[in-house]
């Protein structure tokens, strides 16, 4: 079947018919970049925009954090590389999930720095990077188990790599157990990177850049002998860690559905499909536009609270595609357009996007990532307001 292109274009924005957004604070994200900065000193800081920037928009957060001058982004894969130097971002970008062959003449045309994530495709990019040259890291798999060079192929690569030494810069590690407070495992996994990084020496190979660390890799220092860090989610405020409050991080999004219908319901009523919630007395129903389908997950349904005027309320039956519904009680002033705050930008709020990620037993990373692209950005210039909370 033949797919007209602009059948997989995004829809074009109508903000005046938005009741539902997601109000992202590009000052908390430039903050938060700074103290990131400050907690990694002299080196430099590849900021991780990958998956729409965590879902804070990708074009926005990459200009915002290109303007304080940051030495370069970083994304997961060749459309998210472009999409990012189409809306004229200029700074180096670094594919981390590194590109088919096929993929170099784009990524030269387009100044992209690949990470080398294996040796399948050494002689293809040995033939291709002479007319179409990028910069690339080498990865190294020191224990994440995915990407990266395992120490025990570096030899029968050895020739190989070094035919690619003249466009190599970089060489990276990624820790697969950052977050965990015994830096056993990070430690093993620095020292392996290290026997591999003098291995590649002896070879007679350098690099002027040595990587790491991701945020809680950055907020727990384990940065020895690195060159570069390459924070993501705690560039967005966001931390699982005691060391990422100790930091001040600022959350830098809220997301708020204006209330759509009101009713008055008696007890005994049932709310949404299922009619998993019954009123166990007279209650108001309030109506919002936000679904899973916005990224809002079903399983928050009968579970999670939103903020209305500086009280949260329950989110009663099923989450529905397009549809939440909350009860409020019968008193309350609450009328449709109504803002209600259904992730909160305060850490210690019910509805943070970090309790609520530990209510559903994941990480703030599915929360964000998940906020589909048809729900609407807005980036207000002033802070955050106190109407919810
Ligand atoms: C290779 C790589 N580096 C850095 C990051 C940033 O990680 P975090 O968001 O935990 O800071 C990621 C994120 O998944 C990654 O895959």
């Amino acid at each position: 079947m033949n797919v007209p292109a602009d059948a997989l274009a995004p829809l074009p924005p109508r903000p005046e018919g938005r009741a539902l957004r997601a109000e992202i604070s590009l000052s908390r994200i430039t903050r938060n970049f700074a103290r990131l900065q400050k907690a990694v000193g002299q080196r430099g800081i590849w900021a991780v925009v990958k998956a729409n920037a965590y879902g804070h928009g990708a074009i926005p957060v990459g200009k915002a954090l290109e303007a304080t001058g940051i030495p370069g982004l970083a994304v997961s894969n060749l459309e998210e590389a472009l999409e990012l130097r189409d809306a004229g971002i200029a700074c180096p970008i670094l594919v981390l999930g590194g590109l088919r062959a096929e993929a170099l003449p784009l990524a030269s045309q387009h100044h992209l720095t690949v990470a080398l994530v294996g040796p399948e495709s050494l002689e293809a990019y040995a033939q291709l990077l002479p007319d179409h040259p990028v910069r690339l890291h080498l990865k190294l798999d020191t224990g994440m188990g995915r990407f990266g060079f395992l120490p025990s192929e570096l030899g029968g690569c050895q020739d190989a790599i070094k035919a690619l030494s003249p466009w190599l810069d970089g060489l990276m590690g990624h820790f697969a157990t950052s977050d965990d407070p015994d830096r056993g495992f990070a430690d093993r996994q620095r020292r392996i990177f290290q026997t591999c990084h003098q291995q590649l020496g002896d070879a007679g190979l350098s690099f002027k850049e040595i990587h790491h660390a991701n945020s809680d890799g950055v907020l727990r220092h384990y940065l020895d002998g690195d060159t570069q860090a390459r924070p993501g989610l705690a560039l967005y405020g966001l931390t699982s860690i005691p060391e990422g409050h100790a930091l001040g991080l600022e959350p830098a999004m809220q997301l708020v559905a204006e209330v759509a219908r009101v009713k008055t319901v008696p007890a005994g009523t049932a709310v949404g499909y299922g009619r998993t919630f019954v009123a166990p007395h007279p209650l108001q129903i309030a109506t919002l536009g936000c679904g899973y389908a916005d990224g809002y997950r079903r399983d928050l349904g009968n579970r999670a609270v939103v903020g209305f005027k500086g009280a949260t309320y329950p989110v009663v039956g099923r989450v529905s595609m397009d549809y939440l519904t909350v009860a409020l009680p019968i008193g309350v002033p609450v009328e449709p357009g109504d803002p209600m705050t259904l992730f909160s930008s305060n850490p210690a709020a019910p509805h943070s996007i970090e309790r609520l990620a530990q209510l559903l037993g994941t990480i703030p990373y599915e929360l964000t990532c998940a906020l589909h692209r048809r729900l609407g950005r807005v980036y207000p210039e002033a802070p955050f307001h106190s109407r919810n909370i």
